[in-house]
């Protein structure tokens, strides 16, 4: 295993029942770098992302085989403390939905259900995690405010602060733009490419257009399959497989 490889993800097939959702997936990510996952709808790619952090054990009848590994650790061995994987690996998903309270609130409702209570760490992290999602100089004079009150790339930014707040390695992010404008595409663009520099980030893009705008490496996925992978210009500029140059060329999808 090379250092760099935070996940590797070996051999891995995934099915809700009978259904196979991914066929013998081989991957590394690296850390600190932005992976895009991309591909046509119920190409799997939401199921990667769920078994990455294994989301998905919560849906009945489903089962996989193969390995994913973090930091080298299989994290479906059963001694793997899955609250510390979730921990480690965040999640946030399209449609931002902030808890019907302030944007403080917000931000240390998951250090607070892990027991953290003392007012300066909270407002230590609410600053420290509200800075990293770039959306601290926009709220910092009304964190009593509620956060229903703010726009949907402020909320969306608010959702990945709340997962900062729990400090994770890893960021998960399913198509975070879906719904947005954008300038707070834009935002949220400019956000993920900070937050490279501490955290490994696997992202399914809101298209390939932003696939090519913030990722350092893509997947391309077809039918449960990853088809190719590699640096995002070359995928873009020099397919390997026709089937690539057929979907971001828009031949079909
Ligand atoms: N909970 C579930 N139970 C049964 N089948 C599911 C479930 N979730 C997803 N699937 C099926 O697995 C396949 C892959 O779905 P997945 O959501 O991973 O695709 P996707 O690439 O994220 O698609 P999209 O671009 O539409 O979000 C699809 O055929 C889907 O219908
Ligand atoms: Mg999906």
């Amino acid at each position: 295993m090379s250092p760099q490889n935070k996940i590797i993800v070996w051999e891995f097939s995934f099915y809700y029942d009978s259904h196979q959702a991914l066929k013998m997936v081989n991957l590394s990510i690296r850390a600190n770098e932005i992976f895009a996952i991309f591909g046509p709808a119920r190409s799997g790619k939401t199921t990667l992302l769920k078994s990455l952090n294994r989301l998905t054990d919560l849906v009945y009848g489903s089962s996989h085989t193969g390995t994913i590994l973090l930091d080298g650790d299989d994290i479906y061995d059963p001694k793997q403390s899955l609250t510390q994987l979730r921990r480690r690996v965040g999640i946030v998903f399209d449609l931002p939905i902030p808890l019907p309270m302030s944007i403080y609130d917000n931000v240390v409702y998951g250090p607070r259900l892990r027991g953290t209570t003392q007012k300066g760490l909270l407002d230590e992290t609410v600053e420290k995690s509200l800075r990293s999602a770039v959306l601290w100089e926009e709220v910092k004079d009304r964190l009593q405010t509620s956060a229903l009150r703010l726009s949907g790339g402020q909320q969306q930014r608010l959702c990945i602060a709340r997962i900062l707040a729990l400090e994770p390695e890893v960021l998960l992010l399913d198509e975070p733009c879906s719904g947005l404008d954008p300038i707070s595409t834009t935002s949220i663009e400019e956000t993920l490419t900070r937050l490279k520099k501490e955290y490994t980030i696997i992202l399914v893009p809101h298209n390939i257009q932003q696939a090519s705008r913030v990722a350092d490496r893509c997947g391309f996925f077809l039918n449960s399959e990853l088809i190719e992978e590699g640096p995002t210009y070359q995928l873009f500029t020099s397919p390997k497989d026709q089937r690539t140059e057929d979907y971001i060329t828009g031949r079909f999808g």
